[in-house]
């Protein structure tokens, strides 16, 4: 199979009992254009919108329903199902179905196949504007971004329920152009095979007291999502965090830890390897001395004074020249203003080899978000500006982006 060449692959889709799977059959026919095969589950309640026939017609194969069917089971038993496609797409991903893939539930024949997959897995959610922005519907999805799940829309615009905002499928023509990204890595799916890779995520915590510390906004998403992707690409992951409630990447090796110094001293125990992806916000001071006692409030003495001592620069410290330097070393620069200028610096005094800049500041919303807009700069001097994406897929693209240079780094270091 030629490198990024579609044809040939497979993709099992799972169309969701939403209005929107009606746009489903357009995207199987572009798909089979592109010689991509598709198989289909249907929900119960997607039968209501698009028929088994229609789709079966467009897909060139019978579709799947049932969980208990006998017939169904003897073909093609839902394991084999699950896993013989290169990639699972679930088209419109309804908060029912999205809430199901979060839980981990497997009560009909598309949240099982779901759960048994070992493949890649991309969603394209349609709801109603407020069922996007409920709060139980933003847990799922995080849970699933952390769980290395891939995202495609939803956009912004008018619904068939008549409400304006977040929620319309994305258009097949945009689906498509996800999958084919998806299948752009070729034929070696696991490129980083037999390398190890340490990735550093989420805030630290810097005690003061026994009850109180030095924190900050961070929520460990970005970092886990790289760590997920290496993980997919064939990567042994070491995943040493701060305090997050992101779950850990399924096959990860994680190594939790709470301030800076154990942070560094984790990573430096994680050693040797090939590839280091610095994305925690790893607190720059700590409380030179932390009291035993919990601080009191003394009327006449007023607020205590915290003199803070520098923390250790773990990135810093990894890209320095040595028989442990990692081949590649990334950091990130988390920037509030002039971005681009303070990337540039901060890739010469870290010494690593790239540095992923992206705009912190608050209208952006992408500190504790869900999305990210990277430029990526290169010892080498390259530019590259990435789209704003999910944090999941800022993980895939630059998991694929390392995949596609550990050759040349290799013996470099
Ligand atoms: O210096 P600054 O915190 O802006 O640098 C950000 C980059 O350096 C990130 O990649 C972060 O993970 C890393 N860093 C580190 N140890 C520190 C401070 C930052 O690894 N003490």
């Amino acid at each position: 199979m030629a490198n990024g060449d579609p044809a040939g692959r497979r993709v099992l889709l799972v169309i969701g009992g939403g209005i929107a799977a009606y746009k489903c059959l357009e995207l199987i026919r572009r798909l089979r254009d592109h010689g991509v095969g598709v198989r289909a589950i249907l929900t119960r309640a997607a039968t209501q919108f698009v028929t088994p026939l229609s789709v079966a017609s467009l897909a060139g194969d019978r579709v799947y329903q049932d969980l208990f069917s006998l017939t169904d089971e003897a073909e093609m038993g839902h394991i084999r199902l699950s896993r013989e496609a290169d990639l699972v797409v679930v088209a419109p991903a309804t908060a029912d179905l999205m809430a199901k893939m979060a839980g981990g539930h497997a009560d009909d024949l598309a949240s099982t196949a779901l759960l048994a997959t070992d493949k890649p897995v991309l969603v394209a959610p349609a709801m109603n504007p407020m069922m996007w922005g409920h709060a139980a519907t933003r847990r799922n999805v995080q849970r699933l971004q952390a769980d290395g799940v891939g995202f495609v829309g939803p956009e912004g615009g008018d619904m068939a329920c008549g409400e304006e905002g977040v929620g319309r499928m994305a258009e097949p023509h945009d689906i498509l152009e996800a999958i084919l990204a998806r299948f752009d890595g070729g034929a070696d799916e696991r490129p980083l095979d037999g390398r190890h890779a340490v990735v550093t995520s989420g805030p630290t915590h810097e005690p003061i007291d026994p009850v109180r510390f030095i924190a900050n906004r961070s929520s460990g998403r970005q970092g886990h999502a790289i760590a997920a992707a290496l993980h997919a690409l064939g990567a042994r992951v070491t995943l040493v965090h701060g305090p997050v409630g992101v779950a850990a990447p399924a096959g990860v090796d994680v190594r939790p830890v709470e301030t800076a110094a154990e942070m560094a001293a984790a990573v430096t125990a994680s050693l040797p390897a090939d590839i280091a992806v610095c994305a925690a916000a790893v607190a720059d001071w700590r409380p030179a001395a932390v009291a035993a006692a919990k601080l009191k409030k003394s009327a006449d003495a007023g607020p205590p004074l915290i003199a803070l001592t520098p923390n250790p620069d773990i990135l810093k410290a990894l890209a320095e020249p040595g028989p442990h330097r990692p081949a590649l070393v990334v950091g990130f620069a988390a920037e509030t203003d002039d971005v681009e200028r303070h990337a540039r610096n901060k890739l010469e005094r870290k010494g690593c080899d790239w540095l992923l800049a992206n705009d912190v500041s608050p209208p952006t919303g992408t500190f504790g978000g869900s999305r990210n807009r990277i430029v990526l700069f290169t010892r080498d001097g390259e530019v590259e500006r990435w789209p704003e994406l999910d944090k999941a897929d800022v993980g895939v693209r630059l998991a694929r982006r390392i995949a596609e240079h550990v050759d040349v780094l290799e013996g470099r270091g």
